[in-house]
């Protein structure tokens, strides 16, 4: 039964690559492993290893073995993987490179059908209308819920100082972030964090980390199987509870908040630099934090840089083409898949050198930033899909930051090199961002 088997996939894979043997003969060009590679990765032995984590094993080993731009089949789906700013530039540029792989179908059920998930032309419609109405001046008159959202976060953080507990501060910073984007976004308040509806989070967290299981198991690619799966039942239960598509953005903003509290407790210097900064910009406590005060504090928005530098919420981002792109010395074919693996290209010592790997914030001072290529640091990816969410992302952290550093200090066990990764949709952590909160005031050395 299985010699038939292979014969008949033999015969369908012939099919395949003669009917698509221009592309292949262009792409077949690069540099790239063989499919004994996929053979090797996707064996039994990674039985109980997170599929997102096999996926970014795979793009580690074939960008330590290949130069870019490298093509590369990973589960049924062929890609080439970027890891040069130049071309990452030329293909967020591209106005031939504006779609997203098939596999943001699959996102759906996190997302919704909004601006991340629907393709060119409805694309350049939607988000013309986006841009016109996310500018300085509407963010600016968002400021008042940024204060109300984060003054009920420092009320609830409060509570955990009693417990003296070590926390997972991620459901907390999801919270203050749901609430914020909802209440800006809709109009309406929805009070997670007064609440403490932290199973909704938890909800909309599972059928994330779900829609990322489908997007790393080619098993799951086809409809007609999947349905039949209890991953689906699972997947769908969650989703009667969220009930609203999720509100974009609060996931990912929620996230890096949670590494920014993480890093704090790990690195008691940096909280220190932080307060100092916190104290000479806001005199008074009682008053609410001003847009010209988040100019000031420079310090923070470096730590935030950093922050997305070693923990891109989005870890990977993708595009297809639509037409046939030079790369370079490469014609690369219409319907080419791009994988960008944005957390690779931020850790990558050729371009942020020896240390990499190390906490520092001051690689963002004016003075350094010179030396890196535009391309290199991409959080909110770029070119003309890049997320219109950036300067809205930086106030909402600064304002939390400057109000629990204020207030509270952080701990926690964990180090650097404690840190295990889940690569999901957004950029996880299996040890969880575990932190003591504590009243104390903190005295630099
Ligand atoms: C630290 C916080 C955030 C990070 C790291 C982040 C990162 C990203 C990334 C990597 C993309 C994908 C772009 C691509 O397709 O290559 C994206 C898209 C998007 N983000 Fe953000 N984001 C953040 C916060 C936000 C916020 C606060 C909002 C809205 C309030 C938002 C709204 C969006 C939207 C609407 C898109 C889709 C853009 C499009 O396809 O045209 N994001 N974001």
């Amino acid at each position: 039964m299985w010699s038939t088997f292979i014969v008949i996939l033999c015969f369908f894979l012939v099919i395949h690559l003669w009917q698509n043997r221009t592309f292949y003969r262009l792409v077949w060009q690069m540099p790239g492993p063989s499919l004994w590679f996929f053979n090797k990765n996707f064996s039994g032995f990674n039985r109980g290893i997170p599929r997102g984590n096999i996926f970014f094993r795979i793009i580690k080993e074939c960008l330590m073995n290949y130069k870019t731009p490298l093509r590369c089949w990973i589960g049924t789906t062929f890609y080439i993987i970027l890891e040069e700013p130049e071309d990452i530039k030329t293909v967020l540029n591209s106005q031939h490179c504006l779609n997203h792989p098939f596999t943001y179908e699959f996102v759906k059920p996190f997302f919704g059908n909004g601006l991340s998930t629907i393709s060119t032309p409805q694309w350049n419609v939607h988000r013309k209308l986006l841009n016109s109405t996310f500018n300085t001046k509407i963010f600016k008159s968002y400021l008042p819920i940024f204060n109300k959202e984060s003054k009920v976060l420092v009320s609830r953080l409060e509570e955990l100082c009693n417990k003296k507990e070590l926390t997972d501060i991620s459901l907390y910073t999801k919270a203050v972030t749901y609430d914020t984007v909802y209440h800006t976004t809709l109009n309406r308040e929805i009070n997670t964090q007064k609440n403490q509806n932290f199973h909704l989070l938890e909800c909309s967290n599972k059928v994330a980390a779900m829609c990322g299981e489908r997007i790393f198991n080619a098993l799951y690619y086809w409809d007609s199987i999947y349905h039949r799966t209890s991953h689906y039942k699972e997947l769908k239960k969650n989703e009667q509870i969220i009930r609203e598509p999720t509100i974009k953005g609060y996931e990912t903003t929620g996230n890096a908040l949670a590494y920014c509290i993480l890093m704090l407790g790990m690195f008691p210097e940096h909280q220190g630099k932080m307060y100092e900064e916190i104290k000479s910009v806001m005199l008074d406590e009682s008053q609410d934090i001003q847009w010209e005060d988040l100019g000031k504090c420079n310090y923070i928005e470096r730590f935030i840089k950093e922050i997305l530098r070693l923990f891109p919420s989005a870890p990977l981002t993708s595009r297809k083409s639509t037409e046939t792109i030079q790369l370079g010395k490469y014609i690369v074919p219409a319907n080419t898949n791009f994988l960008l693996p944005l957390f690779l290209l931020h850790r990558d010592k050729e371009f942020w050198g020896p240390t990499a790997e190390d906490f520092d914030p001051d690689r963002f001072l004016p003075e350094n930033v010179k030396s890196i290529h535009p391309y290199a640091y991409l959080p909110f990816s770029g070119g003309p899909r890049i997320c219109p969410g950036i300067k809205y992302a930086h106030m909402i952290l600064k304002t939390i930051l400057i109000r629990t550093v204020r207030k509270f200090k952080f701990r926690t066990d964990l180090k650097m090199a404690d840190l295990e990764f889940e690569f999901d949709i957004t950029l996880n952590i299996m040890n969880k961002h575990m932190v003591y909160v504590e009243k104390e005031i903190i005295i630099i050395n």
